[in-house]
């Protein structure tokens, strides 16, 4: 049994708190029946939920988009350093939460956190790897060579990264748009530090075809919506 916020809260991708200014408002109805208190608690599998003439399919797993602070590690486990899930305010809190894929400690920005594992798996599995989209700051400006190297792929030491397009940021060849398709451990730190580039700040700004919410300041989150998660989907 799960609480109608809750319920309500997932499956539209909006805040618990404009999910019950929804239920006051008797805009969710229940069975066909309206719901009169935000902390009724209904049978999620065959709860039949519509708001404001919605229907509302409220799934098993829940995907979190949360922007990354500095200072948190997105790992689940073995870390004992403060992680992206123990971050998420209590009421998003839930077993078998865990970030799919990692940010290094420093890199801000879009981290997908969900309870899914066949989702993870796919969106991170080598075949499948989906695009995702960096803004990096550099200590110094890029030139077309380092345009055409990433293009051709790089050779790092231990492993050749496939093509990465990298595009100027307003001009400024000291910012960088970069997408890369695989999920190296330090990956675009290591591509331009092939280039005696360093990388001073990275945040991660797209995964799949889907944007960081602009509206979620650092350290903040909210539930995707179904859309969200197929936007993403459809980045494989
Ligand atoms: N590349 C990096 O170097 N760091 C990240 O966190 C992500 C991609």
């Amino acid at each position: 049994m799960e609480r109608i916020d809750k319920i309500v809260a997932v499956s539209l991708g909006v805040s618990r708190n404009d999910a019950r200014s929804l239920v006051k408002k008797g805009c969710v109805t229940v069975n066909g029946e309206t719901v009169k208190s935000i902390s009724d608690r209904f049978d999620e599998k065959t709860a039949a939920v519509v708001c404001n003439g919605k229907n509302l399919c409220y799934s098993k797993y829940v995907y979190i988009m949360m922007n990354k602070p500095k200072g948190v590690v997105s790992a689940s486990e073995g870390e004992k350093a403060r992680n992206v899930v123990d971050i998420l305010p209590d009421e998003m809190k839930r077993k078998n939460l865990f970030p799919a894929g990692r940010l290094d400690k420093d890199t801000t920005g879009f981290v997908l956190i969900t309870d899914d594992g066949d989702f993870a798996h796919k969106i991170l599995s080598p075949k499948n790897h989906i695009p995702k989209t960096y803004i990096a700051t550099l200590d110094k400006p890029f030139d077309e060579n380092v345009i055409t190297a990433f293009k051709q792929g790089v050779q790092l030491k231990d492993a050749l990264c496939q093509s990465a397009q990298i595009t100027a940021v307003e001009g400024d060849f000291t910012k960088a748009e970069v997408t890369i398709s695989q999920g190296m451990y330090h990956q675009i730190k290591r591509m331009f530090a092939k280039f005696g580039i360093t990388v001073l700040e990275l945040e991660r700004i797209k995964m799949g075809a889907l944007f960081l919410d602009k509206s979620l300041a650092s350290g903040e989150c909210r539930y995707m919506t179904s859309e969200e998660i197929e936007m993403i989907k459809n980045g494989i």
